[in-house]
């Protein structure tokens, strides 16, 4: 897995460079879990049809990681630790943003056409969600995570 990333930032998130098939044909990239994405998928999804200005995914996960990848257009994604934050453009569909778990994670400014392949590491739980930037600032700040788990 090629991290892209100079150094590990926010809890453990980097850029991954994705394989990439160059072709006049036209071109393909992949992903096999576990060699380009740190964690087994358990679920996929994707967002489409973001009107502009709109933003999805202001919250964060106790346990879920994700693999994000801008199949088509532009995005930004912005992680925030309690601690630091750090927006991350995506625009070309052979590079993938690893969001580790306990990360408020917003996702902004979509270009027209934007499509985010979203992978995902547990199967749906709303219980997995935290909605309040509030209490996530508290969980951080009284236990160094959101899941009981030490941040380093
Ligand atoms: P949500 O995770 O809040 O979207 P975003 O993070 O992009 O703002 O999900 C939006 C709606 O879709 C919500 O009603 C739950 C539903 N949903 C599922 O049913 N399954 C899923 O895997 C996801 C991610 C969302």
């Amino acid at each position: 897995m090629l991290i892209m990333s100079s150094k590990m930032e926010l809890n453990g998130a980097n850029i991954v460079q994705l394989p990439k098939n160059f072709d006049r044909r036209g071109n393909l990239s992949v992903i096999e879990e576990l060699r380009n994405t740190p964690f087994k998928i358990n679920r996929t999804y994707w967002i489409y049809d973001v009107p502009g200005g709109e933003v999805r995914g202001g919250h964060a996960y106790r346990q879920n990681q994700e693999f994000i990848v801008a199949l088509s257009g532009s995005f930004d994604v912005i992680l925030d630790n309690g601690r630091e934050r750090k927006t991350y453009s995506l625009n070309r569909s052979y590079y993938g943003l690893y969001v580790p778990e306990g990360i408020w994670r917003q996702m902004e400014n979509f270009s027209t056409n934007a499509l985010a392949l979203v992978l995902a590491s547990i199967k749906f739980d709303p219980a997995d969600y935290i909605y309040d930037y509030a209490l996530f600032k508290e969980l951080i700040k009284e236990t160094g995570s959101i899941n009981n788990k030490k941040i380093v």
